[in-house]
């Protein structure tokens, strides 16, 4: 990258960094899920919303505000998450059976809307990192057959690399629409996409153990089409 490009993009980073703070969002990622919504129409009056990855708050933030106080939203992270009104939230690691029935348990019933904002930590080669993020949307697929009404919305990001095809190949089965966005919100140079996914169709049966014997594979991609 050169020097005037990453000139660009701190400048960009710090612009919605103190975009947040004036406007008491807790994360640079807030504007990511309103730029998202403003061109995809994510969110209804009433919609029943679980966060993946939540911590520390900023999308929580922007879907209790578009879902009014009819609507209910969860979140769910390792890591705490400050308290907010209006939102129940866990701690835990969702790839771990008892966050799961914890969540199944908490929400009650459908979710309109499974987010995933969900990041491994960075640090690996690209290639882990890459795997990894794969893995999570994975478990947030897994969310989705659980939870998720038919016709319902999900937006997930994902890490790009050779298993992005597959991923979407797993999304386009289970959605009528699936499409790949960056909103402007995101860095330039992050290698960063959403995932926006519509309609959904059905449940397939997952069971978090047969996901557990997959990630041993070499390949990510179950073979016989459930995870
Ligand atoms: C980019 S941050 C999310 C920011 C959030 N959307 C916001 O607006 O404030 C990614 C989060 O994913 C969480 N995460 C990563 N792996 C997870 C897992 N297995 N279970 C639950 N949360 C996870 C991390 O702890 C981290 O807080």
């Amino acid at each position: 990258m050169s020097l005037h490009d990453r000139w660009v993009q701190e400048r960009k980073h710090e612009h919605y960094y103190k975009l947040a703070k004036k406007l008491h969002y807790r994360s640079r990622a807030s504007f990511k899920l309103m730029q998202i919504d403003e061109r995809f129409n994510i969110f209804r009056e009433g919609d029943s919303v679980v966060d993946l990855g939540a911590s520390p708050g900023g999308w929580l933030q922007v879907a209790k505000e578009r879902v009014g106080d009819g609507g209910r939203v969860v979140g769910v992270d390792l890591r705490y998450i400050r308290p907010l009104d209006g939102v129940v939230t866990i701690i835990g690691d969702i790839t771990e059976d008892g966050t799961m029935r914890e969540l199944l348990e908490t929400v009650g019933g459908k979710a309109d809307i499974v987010l995933s904002d969900m990041a491994p930590n960075i640090g690996g080669s690209y290639s882990t990192d890459h795997a990894r993020s794969v893995d999570l949307c994975m478990y947030a697929v897994a969310v989705c057959d659980r939870i998720l009404k038919k016709g319902g919305r999900m937006v997930v990001k994902v890490f790009m690399g050779d298993m992005t095809d597959s991923l979407l190949k797993e999304l386009e089965q289970r959605f009528v629409s699936v499409k790949v966005h960056s909103p402007a919100a995101s860095r330039d140079t992050s290698s960063e996409v959403y995932v926006i996914c519509k309609g959904f169709l059905a449940s397939k049966n997952v069971k978090l153990k047969d996901m557990r014997e997959e990630e041993k594979r070499p390949e990510f991609m179950p073979k016989g089409g459930n995870i």
